[in-house]
């Protein structure tokens, strides 16, 4: 077994940001688990289905190749052969990856995918159910939020950074739906793991995240 640390949290509170320096100190890998619900989302969104047609969702699962390799270090994503790592962080693939991980389905297709990385190397894996449900054993848990006007701000100023239009009060909107989503689904809902250690980011600059959760590791 590897050494493995999980971080869990809501939408937009920095796992990712987080998560890739605390590797690059320690030496883990990064494993960022909502790029695989994301991965699935563009096949959904490819086949033109809709992710409220559970059954639909479940038979599409079937074929369905997701691979993850790392290219100089940054996680890369083949869906049915092709890297599609560049078209997995849009709103609409967001979406659709919040809708359709609610379905059991979707949860087994990449449950396995997840645990064997976290068997064979050290590794700092972020999402919403890693330390409560894949990796139940992890030796750090990390539970990363911060405020919605928080985390809603941090994704306005990525987006404008990227030179996209979008509104405050929209992205604001759509964070709440998605926690809503993503906590009060029936199968793997977010959840604090009761070991989890709860880090507030709020308030805290990147470094001061990074140096609490490395404070906590091997
Ligand atoms: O972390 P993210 O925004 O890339 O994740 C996209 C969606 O995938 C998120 O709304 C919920 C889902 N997800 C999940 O259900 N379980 C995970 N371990 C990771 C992501």
């Amino acid at each position: 077994m590897g050494y493995n640390v999980a971080v869990d949290g809501p939408a937009g509170a920095g796992k990712s940001t987080i998560a890739k320096l605390v590797a690059k100190k320690k030496g883990y890998i990064y494993v960022d688990t909502g790029a695989m619900y994301r991965g699935l989302a563009i096949h959904f969104l490819k086949k033109g289905i809709d992710p409220d047609d559970k059954d639909a969702v479940a038979e599409a699962c079937d074929d369905a190749d997701v691979k993850i390799g790392y290219e100089n270090g940054i996680q890369q994503v083949w869906l049915n052969g092709e890297n599609i790592t560049s078209m997995l962080r849009t709103e609409e693939v967001g979406n659709m990856a919040s809708k359709t991980s609610a379905i059991p389905a979707v949860r087994e297709k990449l449950l396995e995918l997840q645990r064997s990385l976290a068997r064979n190397e050290d590794v700092i894996m972020d999402g919403r159910d890693i330390g409560t449900n894949i990796l139940p054993n992890a030796d750090v848990k990390i539970y990363l939020t911060a405020s919605v006007e928080t985390r809603a701000k941090r994704r306005y100023d990525e987006l404008r950074e990227k030179g996209e239009e979008c509104s405050l009060e929209d992205i604001s909107r759509d964070i709440q739906e998605r926690d809503e989503r993503d906590m009060n689904r029936e199968t793997a809902p977010l959840k604090k793991a009761e070991d989890a250690i709860l880090v507030d980011s709020s308030d805290m600059t990147i470094q001061e995240v990074v140096d609490t959760i490395c404070s906590y590791c091997k």
